[in-house]
Parts: structure tokens; C-alpha cells; sequence
């Protein structure tokens, strides 16, 4: 009796997470479709970090990869994206910067490579830059800060937007996450929209896509891949850290802004709300002129990321994380790290079906 008992719920059990699995293949099919993956959970592009190995490492895993070119010259990006396409026959992405003063360059170089997806970041892209984009064939996908902002991109162009809350790491807006969902998603519906920023767990994932969105990119959760070649510094500043230590930067003067980049505290942070104060009280002493004092300050960070991620120098370098940095608390392959998203997915899924119809 107590075992035929428990076959029939092993039975309904499995009936339940097929159908979680049913409705989870529902919710991102359109962000599936539009990425050409498995699932629609894109590796969002780390300077750095975000190089062949794990880029094809998450396309091979049914993510979606995308290369981060930062400031990459047109030859060095070609490079990368012929190693990564060595590695993995899936489609991935490329990240290019719109400052960048090779961009024209760099897109070309997307288009005779037959790179699917090109994300442009880093501010509001050129009438040219869009049209080079599209008329080479491939997808665009642009950041949306604002619905308004969202509205335009589309407009103008955009196949699908990403938004990035306060909570990522690396260079952020002022808004959360949560509450840019709440004014984009339900505004913008004929493009997909991938929301990014403070995601480390599958539930989260079910949320926003219930919400509207069509998938999802996150950053830091794929820094401790066993594929990622961050240096195993960075891999235990990650996995020390809490989230209240994935911090914005400091400005001290908002007559010398200062980006906000999202990194966890260190020796650098700390030193550089001091260094804001020498510069300033430098201006002021007549030292030297507004311009060359900004500079001065925006100075500070130059190469301060590739110190962090490459030399291991987690001190003086740039340790640039975002708050789901509280939820990695291993290295562990990219495969697993999906695995256990979308597992996670799918049991919350499973929890909103009424027991009654599985059993
Ligand atoms: C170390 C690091 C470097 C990043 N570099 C870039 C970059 O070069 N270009 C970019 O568009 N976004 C960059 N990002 C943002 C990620 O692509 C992604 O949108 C963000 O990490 C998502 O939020 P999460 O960190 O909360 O997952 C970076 C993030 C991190 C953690």
C-alpha cells in the first residue's frame, strides 16, 4: 500500500515538473527564438572576463555568450571571435562599446565574422551605427535606462532591449532593477526586452519573465565559472563576498562626476574618495584647471579592471560585482551554474500549479 502509494506520487511529481518545464519553454520561447538558444539567459558581457572560454562555455551550455569588446582594437576583436567560433558552433554575441572611436570598425568586423547578435552599450547609438548593424544582417540589441529612452532605441531600430538595473556590477543607472521592470515591461511589448542586474537564482528569472520580459542576462553569477579565466584571486573575492560589499563608487563633488562602476570595497575604493579630496583641494589651489582635475580623477581607474581580473591584484585593481555576488559560493562549471538556475526555475514553477490537477 505505502508503495503503491508513493509511485502514484512519484507519478504526480513528475507530471508537475513537466508541466513547471512546459511552462518555463512558454515563458522564454519568444527570448529563445530571438537568441537561437536553449534557454534565454544570456552571459551579459564582462570586459575581461568575457573572452572565448566562457563565452562558449555558456552558448555550449544553451546560454547565450556574448564577447565584451571594451577597448579592443578592430584586429584583437577579430581574433577573439575566430577563437570563440573555434569553440562552440552555437550563436553568440558581441558587446561594443558606442564610445569606442573605431566603432564603425569594430561592426564591420561583427558583419565579416557573421556575429548574429551585435549589443551596443555605453549610451545612445548613432542613426549609423544602427544602420551599419542592421544593414550587415545582424540582430541589435541596445540598453534601455528609461521607457522613453526604450521607446526611441525601437524606433530607431533596437530588435530587442536590455535592462540593466542599480543592482549589476560594472557601470550602472541610478534605478533598480525591480522597478525598471515594472516601467519597461509592461510598455514595451513589441520588441523582447532581457532584464539583467542583481539575478542570481532561477526564482528570480520566473519573475520576470512572468512580468513580461522575454529573458534575462546576468554578469556576475558566471564569473566563477570553472571556464572563466578570471584569476583565482578574483574567484575568492567573489566567493568572500557579501552583498553589501558590492558597492557604487564615491562622488565626493558633483562638480566632478564620477560614473557610478558597482565593485566590491577595497583598498582602491577606499583610496579613491581620498584621492577625489587631494584633486579637488589641488583645483582649488589653482594646480589645476576643472578639465585637467577631471581627468585627473578619471584617471584613477585606467587599467584598474584588468589589474583585478588578470593579475589577481584584488586590492589595488577593480573588483567590479554586482549585489548577487552574496549568492556565489563556488566555482563550478557553466553547465552547472545553468543547471541550477533553470532548476530552480522550474521548482518555483512547480510550486504555482495546483497540487489538486497532479495528483
Ligand atoms: C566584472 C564586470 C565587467 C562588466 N563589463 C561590462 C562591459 O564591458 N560592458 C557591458 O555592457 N556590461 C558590462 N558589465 C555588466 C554585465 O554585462 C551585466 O549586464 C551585469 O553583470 C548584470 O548584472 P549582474 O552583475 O547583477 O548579474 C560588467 C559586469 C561585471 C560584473
Amino acid at each position: 500500500m505505502h508503495n503503491k502509494h508513493s509511485t502514484v506520487s512519484t507519478g504526480a511529481g513528475e507530471k508537475k515538473m513537466s508541466a513547471a518545464n512546459a511552462r518555463l519553454e512558454q515563458l522564454w520561447r519568444r527570448g529563445r527564438e530571438f537568441l537561437g538558444t536553449q534557454t534565454a539567459i544570456m552571459g551579459g558581457a564582462m570586459s575581461w572576463v568575457s573572452e572565448r572560454h566562457l563565452v562558449a562555455a555558456i552558448s555550449n551550455a544553451g546560454g547565450f555568450g556574448v564577447i565584451a569588446c571594451g577597448s579592443m582594437t578592430p584586429a584583437l576583436l577579430a581574433a577573439e571571435i575566430e577563437g570563440t567560433q573555434a569553440l562552440t558552433q552555437k550563436p553568440f554575441g558581441v558587446n561594443l562599446i558606442t564610445m569606442h572611436p573605431q566603432l564603425s570598425e569594430l561592426i564591420e568586423v561583427c558583419i565579416s565574422h557573421q556575429v548574429s547578435h551585435v549589443v551596443l552599450a555605453g549610451g545612445l547609438p548613432s542613426a549609423g551605427a544602427i544602420a551599419q548593424v542592421k544593414e550587415g544582417g545582424a540582430k541589435l540589441l541596445c540598453f534601455a535606462p528609461t521607457p522613453a529612452f526604450g521607446r526611441k532605441l525601437v524606433r530607431l531600430g533596437a530588435d530587442a532591449l536590455i535592462i540593466e538595473g542599480a543592482e549589476a556590477g560594472g557601470h550602472i543607472g541610478p534605478v533598480s532593477t525591480s522597478v525598471l521592470a515594472q516601467e519597461i515591461l509592461p510598455e514595451i511589448r513589441d520588441v523582447p526586452v532581457f532584464v539583467a542586474g542583481g539575478i542570481g537564482r532561477g526564482e528570480a528569472i520566473v519573475s520576470y519573465l512572468e512580468m513580461g520580459a522575454s529573458g534575462v542576462q546576468l554578469g556576475t553569477r558566471f564569473v566563477c565559472a570553472t571556464e572563466s579565466i578570471a584569476h583565482a584571486n578574483f574567484k575568492k573575492a567573489f566567493i568572500k563576498a557579501n552583498a553589501r560589499d558590492a558597492m557604487p563608487s564615491v562622488q565626493v563633488d558633483p562638480n566632478f562626476p564620477v560614473i557610478p562602476v558597482r565593485a566590491i570595497v577595497n583598498d582602491a575604493a577606499r583610496r579613491f574618495t581620498a584621492y577625489q579630496h587631494e584633486v579637488i583641494e589641488r583645483f582649488r589651489n589653482g594646480e589645476f584647471d576643472q578639465k585637467a582635475a577631471q581627468l585627473e580623477i578619471e584617471h584613477f581607474w585606467v587599467g584598474a579592471l584588468r589589474r583585478a581580473v588578470i593579475d589577481g591584484d584584488v586590492e589595488s585593481g577593480s573588483v567590479m560585482a554586482g549585489q548577487s555576488v552574496g549568492m556565489v559560493s563556488s566555482e563550478q562549471p557553466t553547465a552547472a551554474i545553468i543547471a541550477d538556475l533553470i532548476d530552480q526555475a522550474v521548482k518555483a514553477l512547480a510550486e504555482r500549479l495546483p497540487s489538486e490537477a497532479y495528483s
